[in-house]
């Protein structure tokens, strides 16, 4: 009984979060950032949120008081406490917090003199794991889930002066989580993206949806939805370059279909065509910039703009790569997609939850197709409602923010989940969801495979009937059996559909050399990589892979000393930016695909 009341709790929390509808495309916004310094108090026991009988206080650390007489006894004081940056996780920016799970209060104080008739929201880009966010005092709402974005309005109240925003985070694990209490990620804590002010007029296009209708290359249709009073305009959408210009009129919604024919030059990696595209209303005007390309599968082939492609990719965790941390900027996306081109990629897998927006428009200005997947990893509480509210809730943000990015091709339900009739229930339900918010993108997800005999492999999990592309993780070489082990399979797959082994990998310390049958050293990961690629390439339904992974990243799993030291070695490259001899392997390999 107990149990069912908190998880009841649970689930009313993540339902009624408060949070207000998403706003997208907030680069292309009139905004203020907060980034920057943040004061922050550090709360293990979140004495600053419940009293003694652990009850929730009224008087807590996000009324910000400061003692008025000599006698008063506040116990805390942000104007005193440390300062972390953010954008940005603790753990790297603070020695003492470097292991830290829990809860950490950040302030910031801001002035705003906010335009007569405009509206004001506050945005997060993300908050690891669970934020309690407030405005001078008054309780906003919150969030749960360390990887998707959240926004607030603020409009009543926001003062023009000494405003503070309070935003209690706490990384905890939680076994009913998404993800739940094991990874194999660092639990990087804290507000670990953007920060900023929107504003926005009273009435404003919200949310769009502009994209190539599923299967044509020539009609684009899609919604767009106002938010406001004057719910009832006409929405011009313009795309001056392709001589565009079309008319909507929004419902008592605020909300509007849209369909026309457009003759658009279509996005690709070796041509990736971005159109200025202007969305005007009677009120507001919102610019973007999107490409428009049409993927589907046909059998086992996977269809990029009508044609075959080979998805030539790998997989990267977000982390920041040379000074390590959350991962966050537009540099970072920069470097990170700058060596997965070196490596003559067209694809990427974002493991093992959505990326930083600056990622994905990196790629779709890069010319990268991506994997984006919500963080329903391993053993996931799947007959806990408030689990799957949670799932749903990050899904349907992930797939609101980057819906109109031509570089995502694929929306991943989930990695490496153990079969059971709860779990198919829980990830048939999430890829209905997706299918319902996005018809025009391919579902995948991480699978795994199993023996018929010593040689055989069978890809036949019961999810993957639901799935328009079958993922599927491997490690042939290194989890399992000698590098050559893979030179004598034979794979299988019960499904007539594309396969895209999304992880294969061995482990390497970069500099550690030896014979190619010890581990640790860069030849035994080559070795891995000779004897991957040359069983993948003949295997007919294989239509893509994301070897793990193109840089070392930070697990707490890995406590091998002088080899793991609290990283994964299975990257491509090292956590300082140095090549390991298996990068050219695969770069090599790539190259002669590119050239086929
Ligand atoms: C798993 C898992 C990854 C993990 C990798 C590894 O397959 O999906 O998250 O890091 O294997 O063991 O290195």
């Amino acid at each position: 009984m107990k149990i069912f009341i908190s998880t009841f709790i649970l689930m009313l929390q993540i339902v009624f979060a408060q949070t207000a509808p998403l706003i997208i495309n907030t680069d292309n916004r009139d905004c203020t950032s907060l980034n920057g310094k943040w004061r922050t108090i550090i709360d293990p026991y979140e004495i600053g949120y419940y009293d003694y009988r652990y009850m929730p206080s009224n008087n807590g650390f996000f009324l910000n008081k400061k003692p008025q007489s000599k006698t008063d006894l506040i116990e805390y004081d942000f104007d005193k406490s440390a300062m972390l940056d953010v954008p940005g996780d603790w753990n790297t920016q603070n020695d003492k917090l470097f292991l830290y799970e829990g809860t950490i209060w950040y302030k910031k104080d801001f002035d705003y003199k906010r335009k007569s008739g405009k509206r004001l929201f506050i945005y997060f880009g993300a908050a690891n794991y669970k934020a309690d966010v407030y405005l001078n005092g008054k309780k906003l709402g919150e969030h749960f889930g360390g990887f998707t974005p959240f926004n607030f309005e603020i409009t009543d109240l926001v003062k023009e002066k000494d405003n503070f925003v309070i935003a209690k985070v706490d990384d905890k694990r939680m076994r009913e989580g998404v993800p739940t209490l094991n990874t194999d990620w660092w639990n990087y804590g804290g507000l670990t993206r953007d920060v900023k002010l929107i504003e926005v007029p009273s009435t404003f296009i919200r949310d769009y949806f502009i994209q190539l209708k599923k299967g044509s290359a020539s009609q684009v249709s899609g919604w767009v939805q106002l938010d406001g009073d004057n719910r009832e305009q006409n929405v011009t959408i313009k795309i001056p370059e392709a001589n565009i210009q079309t008319k909507v009129k929004t419902n008592s919604d605020g909300f509007a279909k849209l369909d026309f024919d457009a003759n658009l030059t279509l996005w690709s990696p070796d041509n990736p065509k971005l159109y200025n595209v202007i969305l005007e209303s009677e009120t507001d005007t919102v610019k973007d910039q999107i490409g428009f390309r049409t993927i589907e599968t046909k059998g086992i082939d996977i269809l990029l703009n009508g044609k075959p492609i080979f998805l030539r990719g790998i997989s990267i965790h977000e982390e920041a790569p040379i000074r390590s941390g959350r991962a966050f900027s537009k540099e970072d996306a920069e470097i990170l997609l700058g060596w997965a081109k070196e490596l003559n990629c067209n694809f990427v897998r974002l493991a093992h939850y959505p990326h930083n927006e600056h990622m994905t428009r990196m790629a779709d200005k890069m010319g990268i197709l991506v994997w984006s997947e919500i963080p329903v990893y391993w053993t996931i509480l799947w007959d806990n409602d408030s689990t799957l509210v949670n799932a749903k809730s990050q899904l349907r943000e992930e797939i609101t923010r980057d819906k109109n990015k031509a570089s995502i091709i694929l929306w991943s339900m989930s990695n490496e989940t153990p079969i059971s009739e709860p779990r198919l229930k829980f990830l048939t339900s999430l890829q209905e969801l997706a299918r319902q918010l996005d018809p025009t993108r391919l579902i995948t997800a991480a699978l795994e495979r199993h023996y018929t005999n010593d040689t055989t492999l069978m890809i036949d999990d019961p999810f993957g009937k639901y799935l328009d592309v079958i993922g599927d993780n491997e490690y042939i070489g290194w989890y399992d059996g000698l590098p050559s082990k893979a030179d004598n399979l034979v794979w299988k797959c019960a499904y007539n559909k594309p396969v895209i082994i999304s992880e294969f990998g061995a482990g390497a310390l970069y500099g550690k050399h030896g014979d190619d049958l010890t581990k640790w050293t860069e030849e035994y990961q080559a070795n891995v990589y000779r004897h991957q690629v040359n069983m993948l390439k003949k295997v007919l339904f294989i239509k893509g892979m994301t070897p793990w992974i193109l840089m070392d990243f930070r697990s707490p799993r890995r406590v091998l000393p002088d080899i793991q030291d609290f990283w994964n070695r299975k990257g491509l490259i090292s956590n300082r930016g140095e090549k390991k001899e298996a990068f050219y392997i695969l770069q090599n390999f790539y190259k002669g695909l590119e050239n086929k």
